[in-house]
């Protein structure tokens, strides 16, 4: 499998760095529009492999999407990152067309492509790119949820004191600090229910942790977060390299689905060699539809700044 990663910052070359120690991918291309820079973080991780064992070739380029032809995969991180005190949704107007000529780009050289959309407002971006791209739904998706349900899993854990392995745990909705829908009545550990385990407050609390947990990391590190974001991105791309099925909610466009119509926000999705293989329409409660319902109409707001 090839892939490509557009943005060599901090998201982008984690999401290559976990990728290629995962090793399931032949080739992976690293794309910026800085000179050099993809090359360099590409040369740095290529010395790893002989420590980190990996076979991956990754290789940089400043721009040039001609190495990115025939890329089975491709992932958008570039554009800006938010500051601390900034909400995703800030970002549009930088991130809006710097997202669409990169997707027109990867297209051009790998008509065949399924896109991951990192950057931010990214169910917005995600909107954006299947907009402009108009390609089949399955081959457009956000990464969001995987990212904002291991941080679920990771409060809870704490919470629990038990090891995150042990949570299964779900956030649907917009990934913005207002959008997000930790599914708590959902949670389990082991099977067992969290409502065993945890207080009627202390899942708000976790909900609500859960909820601005990229802000908390903005807000201490003066960027946004890089680490889980990219080892999220990975498992998704190693679900389409394995086709293994594996449901992630990812921001996927709707249509009907839940009721919402053309949006793409975070709903449980099966991901395999296709990309998306099936929009899940889970069961929710009245409580959890009312919140994804919420969740929608901020989502088609800022989808109403864009100049489509
Ligand atoms: C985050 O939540 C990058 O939006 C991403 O950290």
């Amino acid at each position: 499998m090839k892939v490509t990663i557009v943005g060599a910052g901090a998201v982008g070359a984690s999401c290559a760095e976990y990728i290629a120690i995962k090793d399931f991918s032949d080739e992976i291309v690293l794309v910026d529009i800085k000179e050099g820079f993809a090359e360099g973080k590409a040369m740095d991780l290529m010395q790893t492999a002989s420590l980190n064992g990996f076979d991956s070739t990754i290789t940089g380029t400043t721009g040039d999407y001609s190495k990115t032809a025939g890329s089975d995969v491709a992932v958008i991180t570039s554009g800006i990152p938010r500051k601390p005190g900034m909400t995703r949704e800030e970002l549009i107007g930088t991130n809006a067309s710097i997202v669409k000529t990169v997707a027109e780009n990867l297209i051009k050289h790998s008509p065949e492509v399924i896109i991951i959309v990192v950057s931010n407002p990214m169910d917005t971006m995600t909107y954006l790119a299947a907009k402009a791209l108009g390609l089949p739904k399955n081959r457009i998706i956000g990464m969001g949820g995987a990212l904002d349900s291991a941080r679920f899993k990771y409060r809870l854990s704490q919470a629990m004191g038990c090891p995150a392995s042990e949570v299964s745990a779900m956030v649907i909705g917009g990934h913005s600090d207002t959008g997000m829908v930790p599914l708590i009545e959902k949670a389990s550990r082991n099977s067992i229910p969290v409502s065993e385990f945890l207080s009627a407050d202390v899942q708000s609390e976790v909900v609500e942790a859960t909820k601005v947990g990229g802000a908390t990391l903005t807000k201490l590190l003066g960027t946004s977060a890089w680490y889980a974001p990219g080892a999220a991105v990975s498992e998704m791309v190693k679900a389409i390299a394995l086709d293994s099925k594996k449901v992630f909610p990812c921001s996927a466009l709707l249509e009907g689905e839940y009721g919402l119509n053309d949006l793409c926000i975070g709903v449980p999705c099966v991901i395999g060699k296709n990309g998306i293989e099936q929009i899940l329409e889970i069961n929710l409660s009245d409580a959890e539809k009312a919140k994804l319902s919420s969740s929608s109409e901020g989502v088609s707001k800022t989808n109403g700044l864009l100049e489509l």
